[in-house]
């Protein structure tokens, strides 16, 4: 398949677009390196996905409107998968308007041009954040009612219904993948995981924000596999949680980092606004129509992301 990945030199979208390139597919890559991390390492994760193989690349910032357009002329695509966004919970707590900008500008510029080009699939990365704060039991897909905690949610929330609207004008097929808590090598340096592990490795303290907190925390291998899954399916119009099933406590999390670092220091602050107390997915649909099925613990994730870690000069 020809798949368009926007994104695609961010996190998750450099280990979609390796996995998609060793699957034999061709992939165009959108990415105009955004300032929100150090743009030298999206590069690096480009490098990464160089390893896998040939693609083609437009360095193009998605909220220009006619650059966007542009690229869905150069070609036909059977698939876009459209993780590019500005991430980040507290920073959207800052700065909301930034969120409208990216987050619902930009998706509607992807979903049009889509949508004019007769792209025929159309696949959106949501989050789990969608859910707001709802605790003690599983979120299954019609849980989220808009009554989100953050900026960043409200621009997720936002979004999907716009590509729920788009996809009644033009009739593409629609996924949409709610992520939860993405972490593993390369993992995006604003979250909890990949903070912790750097700065353990360097012997310094870590932040906790709040108590009480659990995360669904997902292993980027399983998320790929989520994106994976959901390209092969012929569903007109779907919402699918990929998580890996289950609420990990700070408490557990911690104590995971503590077989590797005995030594660790940890500084509690306070609680954060825009973040939610727990996340957790029920995944019985993507179970049953995709026939996802994440495998890595949280014990194994952390195991390889710390070895990871150690291994590369990030
Ligand atoms: N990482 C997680 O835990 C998580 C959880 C839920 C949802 N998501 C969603 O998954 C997607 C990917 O997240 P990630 O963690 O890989 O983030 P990331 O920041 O690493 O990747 C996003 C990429 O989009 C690019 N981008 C941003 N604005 C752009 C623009 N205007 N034009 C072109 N490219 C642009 C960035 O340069 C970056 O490379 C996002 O939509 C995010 O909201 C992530």
């Amino acid at each position: 398949m020809r798949i368009l990945v926007t994104g695609g030199a961010g996190f998750i979208g450099s280990h979609v677009c390796s996995r998609l390139i060793n699957e034999n597919h061709e992939v165009t890559i959108v990415d105009n390196f955004d300032p929100y991390y150090d743009p030298d390492r999206k590069r690096r994760q480009l490098d990464q996905v160089k390893r896998a193989g040939d693609f083609h690349f437009y360095k193009v910032d998605l909220t220009d409107k006619e650059a966007c357009q542009k690229i869905f002329k150069d070609q036909s695509y059977d698939a876009v998968i459209h993780l590019a966004a500005l991430p980040g919970v507290a920073y959207s707590v800052k700065e909301p308007l930034a969120y409208v900008h990216y987050d619902i500008e930009m998706t509607i510029n992807v979903l049009k041009s889509a949508g004019e080009a007769g792209v025929p699939h159309v696949i959106f990365s949501s989050s789990s954040s969608v859910y707001g704060n709802q605790e003690g039991r599983p979120l299954t897909e019609d849980m989220a009612d808009g009554k989100v905690v953050s900026p960043y949610a409200a621009s997720k929330f936002g979004a999907e219904s716009f590509c729920h609207s788009f996809q009644h004008i033009y009739g593409f097929r629609l996924s949409i993948l709610r992520f939860f808590t993405v972490y593993g090598p390369w993992g995006r340096p604003d979250m909890a995981i990949p903070k912790f592990a750097d700065l353990l490795s360097n012997r310094l303290p870590i932040e906790v924000f709040g108590s009480g907190t659990a995360r669904d925390y997902t292993y980027i291998d399983d998320i790929v596999d989520g994106v994976y899954a959901v390209l092969g399916q012929n569903h007109l119009n779907e919402t699918f949680n990929i998580g890996y099933g289950e609420p990990v406590t700070m408490e557990r999390l911690l104590k995971n980092f503590e077989k590797f670092y005995p030594d660790m220091e940890m500084v509690q602050k306070p609680w954060r606004t825009g973040d939610v107390v727990q996340t957790w997915s029920d995944i019985s649909k993507a179970k049953t129509l995709l026939g996802y099925k994440p495998t890595v613990s949280i014990e194994e994730g952390i195991e390889r992301t710390v070895r990871w870690m150690n291994s590369c000069t990030k």
